[in-house]
């Protein structure tokens, strides 16, 4: 399974973590690397010090382990670093830097220079095609193609597009303006079969996200991944639902995939009226997120939820999903 971006980043198989706020922590990102991935840190928001935890985390449990260290990198959510990117700084002036930096859903290009001057390679998630050009100006080493299908959040129903046709439509665009460009591809792939497709799609490899939420390792609450583990594909939905219901006021073009529990059905067709009056479906959500409650609180999959029956450890996954690909590509 070897490829381009297997050996620029010293890795045993084609598979990146997904850069997840809130699930994908130091002890995730660490297993990731030690499986022979790429292991991203979910900066998210930018909350330093949550960075500065996960960070410390990471460096503890991988201090016996050099080729795993190289294989550790981080995410921001690239318009929330606009507002403040303190944390994004921080780890730039940190002794071990990231293998990579990923930025996700924003211009990359405010951040190109500073990411450049210390060494560190850049990846950039993107979702439509018309979005290259900018990546490519801030020197991006990978792409991301992200399709709708993804987990969390991605580019909304209207804009979005469908992995199987957006990776070889990117990977003939970068053949053709920057073949030195890497490709990863992302949204839906969770078995074998999606690294295979992906790798014949034209991809160098690919960006996990809902697999590995899903694990051992991970940071996601133990009774989100039990509903997510009963649901299956047709169960997702992308809306601005939770966005609102969270209070984040992410920029329209984006959306967010998640189950379409009992809390979303009730709003997804008014989201507009939830915008204008948010507060007593915002004190429903928060009792459901205390109480756990998975029909009110959000559990962030995307559509290969159907493709999940167990939640092991990142290396089982990792080792099984690398099995399966070369298997099927043999
Ligand atoms: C729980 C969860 C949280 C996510 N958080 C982030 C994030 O903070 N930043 C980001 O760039 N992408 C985030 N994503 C999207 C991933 O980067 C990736 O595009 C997606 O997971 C790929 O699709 P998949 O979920 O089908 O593997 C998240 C995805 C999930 C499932």
């Amino acid at each position: 399974m070897n490829s381009r971006f297997t050996e620029v980043f010293q890795l045993t198989t084609p598979i990146a973590l997904a850069p997840m706020a809130l699930a994908s922590g130091g002890a995730l990102a660490c297993a990731c690397a030690r499986a022979g991935a790429l292991g991203l840190l979910g900066g998210g928001y930018g909350e330093l010090a949550w960075l500065q935890t996960q960070h410390a985390l990471a460096l503890q449990l991988l201090q016996d382990d050099a080729p795993a260290l190289k294989r550790l990198g981080c995410g921001f959510i690239t318009w929330k670093l606009d507002e403040d990117a303190s944390a994004l700084d921080w780890l730039l002036d940190q002794a071990h830097l990231p293998a990579a930096l990923m930025l996700s859903f924003g211009d990359p290009r405010p951040y190109a220079e500073r990411i450049a001057k210390r060494g560190v390679r850049l990846v950039c998630q993107i979702q439509r095609l018309e979005q290259l050009p900018m990546c490519l100006e801030a020197g991006a080493a990978v792409i991301v193609a992200q399709g709708a299908e993804a987990g969390g959040h991605g580019m909304n129903g209207l804009e979005g597009r469908a992995t199987f046709s957006l990776v070889p439509e990117l990977a003939d665009a970068l053949a053709a303006q920057s073949p030195s460009t890497m490709l990863l591809a992302a949204g839906g792939v969770a078995d074998g079969r999606g690294l295979a497709a992906a790798r014949i799609l034209g991809a160098d490899g690919v960006l996990m996200g809902t697999r590995l939420w899903a694990s051992a390792e991970s940071l996601a609450a133990t009774g989100a991944v039990s509903a997510a583990l009963q649901a299956n594909g047709d169960e997702t939905a992308r809306s601005a639902v939770f966005d609102v219901l969270r209070r984040k006021n992410w920029p329209r073009e984006f959306d967010f995939r998640a189950l379409r529990n009992r809390l979303h059905m009730a709003w997804e067709s008014r989201v507009d009226e939830l915008r204008a009056a948010p507060d007593a479906a915002r004190a429903d959500y928060d009792a459901g997120v205390a109480a756990q409650d998975y029909a009110r609180a959000h559990v962030t999959v995307g559509e290969a939820v159907g493709l999940l029956h167990d939640a092991p450890s990142a290396a089982v996954l990792i080792e099984r999903i690398t099995r399966q690909a070369e298997a099927l590509i043999g």
